[in-house]
């Protein structure tokens, strides 16, 4: 028995047809729906705004984990938060307050969430703020891309981090996850386990992060 979250990443579905996404979703067995938001500014793309969130809240009783790819992420705190999202994550590359953002998040009732790009180091005073630390598989701003290997030492060094200092916040991996990593992923101590286009093109194949 394992505690996986799956969290699908509807990014990855036909935007036209999201809500067959929350029923994939949701028929999957999945808890929670992973919303990507991009500024064309932090990322090379556009995605996303509250509209959806409030729009999927209102379809959905599952857990939304917003993922935010800004680079003002403090101007969109409190319309993410009045949208329904049940956890925000920031990236740590962002030049606001990162620390004081966690926990604004954290004070409006929402999980907070810090985000490491793939070449960006841990820093661990700040992951000591956060409920979930999400540590990027791919270069972000588009599903389909391939997992990058050096992912895994960032893993077992965050995992290391945690158990030494007996922490308990969240451990998230995102992009570029198939079956065979999402399994190496559970092993490795993950707790969240993102997935948009390998999900998508068989759900069922990801059972077992449920079992
Ligand atoms: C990338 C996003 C990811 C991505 C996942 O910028 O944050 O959530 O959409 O999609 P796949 O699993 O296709 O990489
Ligand atoms: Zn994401």
């Amino acid at each position: 028995m394992v505690n996986t979250i799956l969290a699908p990443s509807i990014l990855a579905y036909d935007n036209c047809d999201l809500l067959t996404a929350v029923k994939i979703i949701e028929n999957s067995g999945a808890q929670w729906i992973h919303v990507d938001v991009m500024d064309g500014h932090f990322v090379d793309n556009v995605s996303f705004g509250p509209k959806l969130v409030a729009d999927l809240r209102r379809h959905s009783d599952l857990f939304l984990d917003v993922h935010l790819m800004l680079d003002r992420p403090d101007r969109h705190i409190v319309p993410f938060v009045q949208a329904g999202a049940d956890a925000l994550t920031i990236h740590r590359e962002v030049t606001c307050d990162v620390g004081g953002l966690l926990g604004a998040i954290r004070d409006h009732g929402c999980l907070c969430g810090l985000a490491f790009n793939p070449e960006t180091a841990l820093d661990f005073e700040l992951v000591r703020l956060a409920d979930v630390v999400l540590l990027m598989g791919v270069h972000p701003g588009f599903c389909g891309q391939n997992f990058i290997a050096e992912t895994w030492h960032k893993i077992l060094q965050l995992h290391n981090f945690r158990n030494g200092n007996k922490l308990s916040h969240k451990i998230s991996v995102d992009g570029g996850v198939r079956e065979d990593i999402a399994k190496n992923l559970i092993c490795a101590g993950v707790d969240i386990i993102i997935s948009g286009s390998a999900f998508f093109s068989n759900p069922s194949a990801f059972k077992f992060c449920l079992n």
